[in-house]
């Protein structure tokens, strides 16, 4: 734990420090970040119209912008305020999150907030919740945030493509109670968009079907919006990364040569407790909060690249790839610091109810049509050709996703939380919450999930945004 450059009673006199001053005053930092180490991946942030502390009500538009994604030109993405990605909402739990919405897109759209436990209305399904918000159109959402944890925000029209062309934004809700020093932020959103070289996008069906089966992936990684940012650390100094995976198809299968990522949370907030690991996988729409020390490759500087590691996700898709640069960590060369203790972060989570579930049977499946066309769907019918399910007030049900085809799919559902009871047959380590999780090829997924008092309809549909469009997505009445 101590380094050799650092005398070792040096870190204990601090560790002691920072023990002491916890409960009193508010910690005094014991070592420091380098000063703006996170500015190349700064996030825009809206004007709060509301003079309201629990109040965060801004004005946000749909429209197409021209971005510089390769320098020299020009991309025309679709966005949230002119830029990718869309500005971050940043609240603390309980608060009221008000969004006047104008649509100045060519097409109709809505805001899913992915991951809130939100009413039904508020929750972006056009036709269930609202109708589509024409071109021209607006919307006003308005709703408590009733869960921390790090979300984000997406049309749920034309999903796979307008998310591919630029359009979502983070979403922070921070719990006052969580304790200080876990450690200097930053929110980190990935994604990746397809373009040439010309900045030109793109097109929405490229590659036809075979590139829907697989899904559509850019070819180059974005993280807020930029091409290989750099990040500056203090060697040996914690940092909290609040991930998110905004790609519409990419799996996020992380490295740091020389670092392991202490996952302490993921899309509902912290989970029970942390979880270390050295290449986690951050599911499409799925979320991570990490802390971890960067390790510097000489002393206390140099650079080291964030890699992004090919993950097999199923025929193809790993083939032939090679790791890609998500950002630079730059070292600032001062000598590697002994971070403070990580403050204990264990949750409370209770353990549904498996016994008592009532059970619900769910095939991901890839249909042949006569034609010679094909659509994904769930229990042998695309979402348009589907019976909804349904659900009681209060009920706890056991889903049982099973995949029947040749690709992962990330399994989400709208509106509630979920706990996996298991992935085949192996029980997770740590109980956290999800909306989101992971169904590997020809796999199956068990979760327990307890329906709250939010009567509507509520989606659920694989994540790789292609198979959603593709039939891959159902519908549960709460009543
Ligand atoms: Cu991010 Cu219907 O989902
Ligand atoms: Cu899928």
């Amino acid at each position: 734990m101590y380094s050799a450059d650092w005398p070792s009673w040096l870190g204990v006199l601090l560790v002691a420090s920072a023990v002491s001053a916890c409960g009193a005053e508010p910690d005094e930092p014991v070592v420091e970040q380098a000063a703006g180490f996170a500015d190349e991946l700064a996030l825009r942030v809206p004007v709060d119209l509301n003079p309201d502390p629990n109040v965060l009500e801004i004005n946000l538009e749909a429209r197409l912008s021209d971005v510089e994604l390769i320098p020299g030109t020009t991309t025309p993405a679709w966005t949230y305020d002119g830029a990718i990605p869309g500005p971050l909402l940043r609240a603390k739990v309980g608060d009221r999150l008000i969004v006047h919405f104008k649509n100045s897109l060519p097409e109709a759209t809505t805001i899913h907030w992915h991951g809130l436990r939100i009413p039904a209305d508020q929750d972006g399904v056009p036709g269930h919740g609202q109708a589509p918000i024409e071109p021209g159109g607006s919307f006003d959402y308005s709703f408590t945030l009733p869960d921390a944890g790090n979300y984000w925000y997406h049309p749920h029209f034309d999903s796979a493509a307008q998310v591919s062309k630029g359009m979502y934004g983070p979403i922070v809700v921070d719990d006052p109670a969580e304790p200080p020093g876990i450690g200097d932020e930053v929110v980190m959103m990935l994604s990746d968009i397809g373009i040439d070289r010309d900045g030109s996008l793109y097109a929405n069906d490229a590659g036809g079907d075979l590139a829907t089966l697989f899904g559509r992936e850019g070819n180059l990684v974005l993280v807020n919006g930029r091409v290989a940012p750099t990040l500056h650390a203090r060697a040996g100094l914690r940092q909290r990364w609040r991930v998110i995976n905004a790609a519409q198809s990419r799996y996020f299968q992380l490295a740091l040569s020389g670092t392991s990522f202490v996952r302490i949370g993921g899309d509902g907030g912290l989970a029970e407790s942390a979880e270390s690991s050295t290449a986690p996988v951050i599911v499409p729409a799925g979320r991570a909060d990490f802390v971890l020390e960067p390790r510097a490759p000489t002393g206390g500087s140099g650079t080291l690249p964030l890699l992004w590691l090919p993950y097999d996700r199923g025929f193809g898709t790993a083939f032939a790839r090679d790791s890609e640069t998500v950002l630079h960590v730059q070292f600032d060369g001062r000598a590697p610091a002994v971070s403070p203790p990580l403050p204990t972060l264990t949750r409370d989570l209770p353990e549904l109810d498996a016994e008592h579930a009532t059970p619900v049977a769910l095939d991901l499946t890839l249909n042949d049509a006569s034609d010679g066309s094909f659509a994904l769907g769930i229990n042998g019918v695309p979402s348009w050709e589907a019976q909804h399910l349904m659900a009681r007030l209060g009920e706890t049900q056991l889903w049982t996703v099973r995949n029947t085809i040749e690709w992962d799919h990330p399994f989400h559902l709208h509106g509630f939380f979920f706990q996996v009871l298991d992935v085949n047959g192996v029980k997770p380590k740590v109980r956290e919450w999800h909306d989101t999780a992971n169904v590997p090829v020809n796999g199956e997924l068990r979760l327990l999930v307890k329906f709250d008092e939010r009567p509507g309809m509520w989606m659920f549909h694989c994540h790789i945004l292609d198979h959603s469009d593709a039939g891959m997505m159902g519908m549960v009445l709460l009543q």
